[in-house]
């Protein structure tokens, strides 16, 4: 999306990067690239390597970004497996294509590429910055996975779990571009914190759109969430005000149509707004971390960016 006229180059490295003796292995993990995706993270990359050098990007820098392409799609194949996800970015999961024993090879195999193509960037702090996203990601999986249906989660938990989950690579990834440019701890800090906003905005408003999206929107089915029992912001901010939510999900949605009288009852509270709202908090958090960054167009399409994480709910 952000990366459309570099994109015929990164969509060629991406394959040649995951290049695999074996064919299954192979279609498997480029299964998801061929399919596209908005492209957010090597986005960012790219912007805040051109935010804080005179609009160049280094070599190194186009290669993190293809790294955290990389590193993306290997836990969407394992997320997808975890959340039963039949459909991604309007294709066939890994895990439905072929089967559950190779998309977790897959994302395995692409979480490996990405640790050597990390390692060959020969740069310690990246490689110490960018690594420690891949166990986040288990963490954040791990800690969806044991609190299903229980609606005692509370919203800091649902943050951290968030962080986790997604806002640790969008960070890092931002992070590890103005690492690249050998900027001080400060300036690269306050990049790291842009991309926390920015990814925690990014989960809530994702996670808004299972609630409020169509399937040609989502390129997979709505309400997915709810049916797998992980209950986002917008769910435990309506379930405070509804007790009939909290029923439905008590009962696990055991009966016919418990899950479209959910989806009706959560847009018909304020858990929706409550949620927009918190993710507003988190763009406005974003932009305040990179406030003093020299003035350059670069700078202005990450503030855009920034924007355009709510809006795309409209
Ligand atoms: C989906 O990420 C998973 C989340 C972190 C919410 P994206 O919305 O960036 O997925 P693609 O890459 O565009 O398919
Ligand atoms: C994001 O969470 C997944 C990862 C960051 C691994 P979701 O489970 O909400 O993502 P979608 O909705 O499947 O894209
Ligand atoms: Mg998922
Ligand atoms: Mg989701």
């Amino acid at each position: 999306m952000f990366y459309s006229k570099k994109s015929i180059i990164l969509d060629k490295n991406l394959k040649l990067m995951v290049s695999t003796r074996h064919p299954v292995l192979y279609a498997a993990s480029e299964h998801l690239f061929t399919a596209g995706g908005k492209r957010f993270r090597p986005s960012l990359v790219l912007l805040v390597s051109k935010a804080l050098n005179d609009n160049i990007i280094l070599a190194s820098q186009k290669r993190l970004a293809e790294i955290t392409e990389i590193i993306h799609t290997a836990s969407l194949v394992h997320d997808d497996i975890l959340d039963d996800c039949s459909t991604r970015r309007g294709v066939n999961t890994v895990h439905n294509t072929f089967s559950v024993k190779v998309a977790v090879l897959a994302g395995d195999y692409l979480f490996a590429q990405s640790s050597w193509y990390l390692a060959n960037l020969d740069n310690l702090e990246v490689v110490q910055n960018i690594s420690k996203v891949i166990s986040d990601f288990a963490e954040g999986e791990i800690r969806q996975g044991l609190i299903l249906f229980d609606t005692g989660f509370t919203i800091n938990e649902y943050i951290e779990k968030s962080f986790y989950k997604t806002a640790s690579l969008i960070a890092a990834s931002c992070q590890g571009a103005a690492m690249l440019n050998g900027v001080d701890l400060e300036i690269s800090k306050r990049l790291y914190n842009y991309g926390k906003h920015l990814g925690l905005a990014f989960q809530i408003i994702d996670d808004i759109l299972d609630l409020v999206g169509s399937v040609e929107f989502l390129g997979k089915s709505p309400g997915s969430d709810l049916k797998n029992g992980n209950l986002t912001a917008p769910i435990l901010f309506s379930v405070t005000e509804n007790d009939k939510i909290s029923h439905l999900i008590y009962r696990e949605f055991s009966k016919k149509n418990d899950i479209q009288l959910a989806i009706d009852l959560i847009n018909n509270s304020g858990g929706i707004l409550k949620a927009k709202d918190m993710a507003s908090e988190h763009v406005e958090a974003a932009l305040l971390s990179i406030d003093n960054l020299q003035s350059s167009e670069s700078k202005k399409l990450l503030q855009k960016v920034a924007k355009y994480t709510i809006e795309r709910l409209y």
